[in-house]
């Protein structure tokens, strides 16, 4: 499915709807509907037990999102958390100098991707698009330009050049897309926080901050939760929070938005032990996401330039609709930010080692993900539109979201095969409270069976149970798995039994440890 068939799919359902709508709306902001939220929640304690449930040296806190401004001056947030805008002169909108000399180089891309296709049309079978990309001179030429403009744009980042990322702007002729014009303002560093006052404070001194990030809230516990926990190193602290970006490009739906929610763990290490515990971090991440997505959907990235506090950092990429982007991010955080905040507080934050008899400022490798982007991963990957064969024997075309089951909002799906027979719906009705208590259930009587299922397929429910004639003489249902379609009888007695296993978490919990 297209992206805008998604987009719709998620407002038509119940997974997402557009903040203060009625009132047009606020950019970038959006709320979680009824399924939207069981799904976020599912996705969120998939990571939360991944995270504290299979490792004995991980423990969760949930601090709070305002905490001390000095906080922001020790991250490094109030002087280096920015982004560099451009204005245009024109349509007076303003962009990322820096994503728009990504789109550019993405243009590049496709440039090569349909010189590719083209090639592959004209060889046929034989066609070994490995070997033409090293040796075609046009696709060599699109992949050098964009390798340069890569290392230029990575070396102005890194220096903090604004005059570089205008002067690129102005060499790659690039041209606001409302007004086609290359009529630019200098391009100027914008913070991303968003602050607001104390009440009981004025001026400076009272300005707090919506926390751009989880992490920081957890550096500052991390004696806290040492010492109350008695851990040793290596050990980590998790924590799941709603964090705020004054994002200037904020676009494709809930992939950046100014309110979001972040899943981060940070992991406390001896010092030298840090690329050890980052290669670690970053395989089960990655088992992680296969457990849940298809590999070849998902790569690697190294940072083309570090962010202030990392000696080495990657981004996991998921192949969203729009392209390979950025789904979460495993770095080295070095011991910057308990130096920076043992600085600026005071208070001593080190750690006592037995082992080697000193007392040390530990190292931190950190894994940070968005539940938003995990949330789009699943939608973007899971829903799709596919013909089946009617129970006429026909063929129809349906909407399913093929999301992993532990995952889906509702598990099971009880429908009396007709509406208006008492019998046939006191008895879904006893079967739906049989099982309410064990899976989020619901019960559905409206309209045909066929369109029943298919609301059910739209919304991810993997199994659909249906109370007919026979299940009075009997006591048994027929079940529909979402996916293969088939259809099984089964005792009521045994559906707990048969079902439970496939929608546990803890199958997904055992595939992270395979
Ligand atoms: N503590 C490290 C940190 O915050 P980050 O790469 O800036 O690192 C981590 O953010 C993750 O948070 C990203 O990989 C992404 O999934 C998510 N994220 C960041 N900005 C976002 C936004 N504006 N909207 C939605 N998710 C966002």
């Amino acid at each position: 499915m297209d992206f805008k068939q998604i987009v719709s799919h998620c407002k038509e359902y119940g997974f997402i709807f557009q903040s203060s709508e009625i009132y047009d709306g606020l950019a970038a902001v959006y709320d979680y509907g009824p399924y939207g939220v069981e799904l976020k929640n599912n996705i969120k304690n998939y990571w939360w037990k991944s995270m504290t449930q299979l490792h004995d040296n991980i423990v969760g806190i949930d601090s709070a999102i305002f905490m001390h401004p000095k906080t922001w001056k020790a991250s490094g947030h109030v002087d280096a958390f920015n982004d560099p805008m451009i204005d245009n002169k024109d349509s007076k909108k303003r962009y990322r100098a820096d994503v728009l000399i990504e789109e550019y180089m993405d243009k590049l891309d496709a440039k090569v991707e349909k010189e590719l296709k083209k090639a592959a049309k004209r060889f046929g079978e034989s066609f070994d698009a490995a070997m033409y990309k090293e040796t075609n001179p046009r696709v060599q030429s699109y992949l050098e330009k964009k390798d340069a403009i890569a290392a230029r744009l990575a070396q102005a980042m890194t220096d903090g050049n604004m005059e570089e990322l205008k002067a690129m702007i102005i060499d790659l002729e690039i041209a606001c897309p409302v007004s086609g014009s290359r009529n630019w303002t200098d391009v100027r560093q914008f913070n991303l926080m968003f602050s607001t006052q104390l009440g009981n404070i004025a001026g400076e001194e009272g300005k707090l901050y919506l926390r751009p990030e989880t992490a920081q809230g957890i550096f500052v516990n991390f004696l806290n939760v040492q010492k109350t926990t008695r851990q040793k190193l290596p050990f980590g602290i998790a924590q799941i929070g709603k964090a705020f970006r004054n994002e200037i490009v904020a676009r494709q739906f809930i992939f950046r938005m100014r309110e979001f929610e972040q899943m981060e763990m940070q992991f406390f290490v001896a010092p030298g032990t840090e690329m050890e515990w980052y290669n670690y971090w970053k395989d089960m991440r990655l088992k992680w996401h296969h457990a849940v997505t298809p590999a070849e959907k998902l790569r690697f990235h190294d940072h083309d330039n570090l962010a202030h506090y990392a000696n080495a950092a990657v981004d996991i990429q998921f192949q969203f609709p729009f392209g390979f982007k950025e789904l979460e991010g495993i770095h080295s955080r070095t011991d910057f930010d308990l130096s920076q905040h043992q600085e600026l507080s005071g208070k001593k934050l080190q750690y006592f080692d037995p082992e080697r008899n000193e007392n040390y400022v530990p190292y931190v490798v950190e894994t940070s993900i968005g539940c938003d982007r995990m949330f789009l991963t699943m939608i973007s990957n899971c829903l799709m539109e596919e013909t089946v064969p009617d129970a006429d024997g026909k063929e129809s075309k349906r909407i399913v979201f093929k999301v992993p089951a532990a995952l889906a909002p509702v598990k099971v799906a009880v429908l009396p095969l007709l509406k208006n027979k008492e019998a046939l719906t006191e008895k879904a009705r006893a079967v739906h409270q049989l099982l309410n208590v064990h899976f989020p259930c619901q019960y559905d009587e409206k309209d045909a069976i066929g369109r029943r299922y298919r609301r059910q397929d739209a919304i991810g429910t993997p199994y659909c149970i249906t109370i007919d004639f026979d299940t009075l003489e009997d006591n048994t249902v027929t079940i529909r798995e979402r996916d293969s379609l088939q259809q099984e009888r089964v005792g009521i007695d045994q559906l707990v039994e048969k079902i439970a296993p496939k929608v546990s978490m803890a199958g997904l919990l055992a595939k992270v440890l395979e």
